[in-house]
């Protein structure tokens, strides 16, 4: 079996002391950084842009994955390539053309990913699995850090199993929100590769700890 990826996100960080932060990443268990992208349209909170982004980068020894919560993904496709982003997910719900975009992302040199809102069923990535890296399941509906997990997440992340192991495909699948170490066994047991944890690991006392324990505890 493939290593499971714990990737903490950014979102929950301390801002005032973001390099701090992400130097404690670095040395941590962790293996990739979740970095969340949203624009007060697609959802109703407002993140961080390029210029935060560009200053994690600078300090960031590991994987960086973008997750794009914003309408109309394609006008920065290559941006995000320029700041240094490896794998850049977007919205099924925000992709009218989603087919185009995903060959865009890879054009642009990065891995490629789909999010999946809780209410859009797995079925409808039939069409494109083999073109994808990552699907990630939206296990909160996004826009904030610190919601409660959506147990339904379970059948969905098996279901995407099964249609990975039909289809011959190698996509990652992705957990994102309320991830904590009372479902991280159970996500991972039903076909989870990679988990996302925010504020699981920054609120803790010790957030090196709780990563490598997330990390132990699924590994
Ligand atoms: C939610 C974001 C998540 C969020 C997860 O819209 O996509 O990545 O940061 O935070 P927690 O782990 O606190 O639910
Ligand atoms: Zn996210």
């Amino acid at each position: 079996m493939s290593k499971k990826r714990i990737a903490p996100s950014v979102l929950a960080a301390d801002f005032a002391n973001l390099q701090r932060d992400v130097e404690m990443i670095n040395a941590s268990d962790a293996d990739w950084f979740h970095i969340d992208i949203m624009d007060g349209v697609f959802v109703p909170n407002i993140s961080f842009g390029m210029p935060v982004l560009r200053d994690i980068v600078k300090h960031a020894t590991k994987t960086i994955d973008v997750h794009l919560m914003i309408v109309d993904p394609d006008r920065y496709i290559q941006t995000f390539a320029d700041l240094g982003s490896d794998i850049l997910t977007v919205h099924y719900e925000a992709c009218t053309h989603l087919h185009r975009t995903l060959q865009a992302i890879k054009a642009a040199g990065m891995k490629a990913g789909v999010a999946l809102n809780p209410h859009t069923n797995v079925s409808l990535l039939e069409d494109v699995i083999q073109d994808l890296d990552m699907v990630c399941i939206m296990s909160v509906n996004p826009g904030f850090g610190g919601q409660s997990f959506i147990e339904n997440t379970y059948d969905k992340v098996s279901a995407l199993k099964a249609m990975i192991s039909r289809k011959n495909a190698s996509t990652l699948i992705e957990i994102d929100g309320g991830v904590t170490n009372k479902n991280a066994k159970q996500l991972v047991d039903a076909g989870a590769d990679v988990l996302v944890a925010g504020s699981y690991v920054f609120k803790s006392d010790n957030p090196t700890k709780t990563v490598k324990d997330l990390s132990a505890l699924v590994n």
